[in-house]
């Protein structure tokens, strides 16, 4: 991946992502596509990134430009949601427009418009749904809705082109941690997730106590290379009954705790330590989960997704722990585990080719539970 960054003069990071540097990946940019081809112009804008994608077939991306407001949100050690959606409001048409630009297409050119509508923070979601509803209706496209997390999973088929279902995917974000089975495109069996913090979540609230401040997964990633990960044994919790079920809100006071312990003690913190040794004690978690998940419900591929599924450590363990038992191991590229709009447009052609669209009722749902699509599915003739 190459990923020609500019940023803006309001701090704001401008991303245009290609693939091994090719002007654009695929046959875009040789012309207009074969009969039958699907071009999705896609929308995300359910939290601090504002990104436009044009995705064909799924898995070919002619372009992926993500506006990352992250630098805005830093000075206040998270994302402050007024901030975010007015953000979107003045980025997005620049995002649409230099997606088309990119993939060398006008809105004459795409088969359908694709935009997150949920989960996510309800005013940054409803940036992306006013937009993606205006082009729809303006160009008489079909819309379609995507569920964030599935998007997140699609991802993978990005740049696993051989990827099909059934699979496990490991889903690890800033709001949701998820061992899913993909049953076949756009079905979904969870079979475990987090009873309280996120993994994401862990990653920044320990960021945040032991001093590395905001976003704290990358962070903590850079920091725990430069540390021991057996310099303290903080707890792997285990949930009697749903053994597939993450909790890391345990994990996360132990590690405040001995930080306030030696603060009191007048001790000096090893912040480099304390983020490897609570990484460990994370991504350890995650990796027995899914490997037993594969074995037991005889997935022979594990893929990753989400911001979390970016992390180092992780890759590193899953790789060798897959290997040792005979799992493929899928994982996008970090760029793309983090929020992005390509994977939304990959999501959505597996809609399309179903024929599911939606109305222009479509609206932001910040709690979308993944796999509740259908109940929220209108077919094209209520527009
Ligand atoms: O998927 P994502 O970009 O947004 C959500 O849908 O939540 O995930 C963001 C989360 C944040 O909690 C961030 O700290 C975490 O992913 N993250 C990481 C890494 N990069 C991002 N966590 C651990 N290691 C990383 N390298
Ligand atoms: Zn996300």
């Amino acid at each position: 991946m190459e990923i020609n960054k500019n940023v803006e003069d309001d701090g704001v990071i401008f991303m245009s992502i290609k693939e091994n540097g090719n002007e654009i990946h695929g046959s875009a940019g040789s012309g207009g596509d074969d009969a039958g081809d699907v071009t999705i112009l896609a929308i995300e804008s359910s939290c601090d990134e504002t990104a436009a994608a044009v995705v064909r077939n799924g898995r070919e991306v002619l372009s992926n430009i993500i506006s990352s407001q992250i630098a805005l949100h830093t000075v206040y050690g998270g994302v402050v949601p007024e901030i975010a959606s007015r953000k979107h409001v003045e980025k997005i048409n620049g995002c649409v427009r230099a997606a088309l630009s990119e993939a060398k297409l006008t809105l004459d050119d795409i088969d359908a418009v694709a935009v997150t509508y949920g989960p996510g923070l309800v005013g940054a979601l409803l940036v992306g749904v006013s937009e993606a509803k205006a082009i729809a209706y303006a160009k008489k496209k079909p819309l379609i809705g995507v569920h964030h997390i599935e998007g997140h999973i699609c991802a993978n088929y990005i740049e696993n082109k051989d990827l099909k279902p059934p699979f496990a995917c490991l889903v690890v974000s800033g709001g949701h941690s998820h061992l899913v089975i993909v049953r076949d495109y756009g079905e979904y069996e969870i079979i475990g997730q987090t009873r309280d913090d996120a993994a994401g979540e862990a990653f920044d609230k320990v960021a945040r106590a032991i001093g590395l401040g905001y976003p704290g997964g990358p962070k903590i990633d850079k920091a725990a290379k430069e540390g021991n990960p057996d310099a303290f044994t903080f707890p792997q919790a285990k949930i009697a009954g749903a053994d597939y079920d993450f909790s890391f809100s345990g994990l996360k006071s132990s590690v405040l705790n001995y930080i306030n312990q030696a603060k009191m003690q007048g001790q000096e913190l090893d912040a480099n330590d304390v983020a490897a040794s609570f990484q460990k004690a994370v991504v350890e978690v995650l990796s027995e989960h899914a490997i037993r998940a594969c074995k037991e419900y005889g997935m022979d591929c594990l893929a990753i997704a989400g911001g979390v599924a970016s992390n180092t450590a992780l890759r590193e363990l899953l790789e060798k722990e897959c290997a040792a038992n005979n799992i493929k191991f899928c994982r996008p590229s970090p760029v793309l585990c983090t929020d992005n709009a390509a994977m939304i447009g990959s999501a959505a052609y597996y809609e399309f080719i179903k024929g599911k669209t939606f109305g222009l009722d479509l609206n932001a749902v910040p709690n979308l539970p993944l796999g509740d699509r259908e109940r929220r599915y209108h077919a094209d003739k209520n527009r």
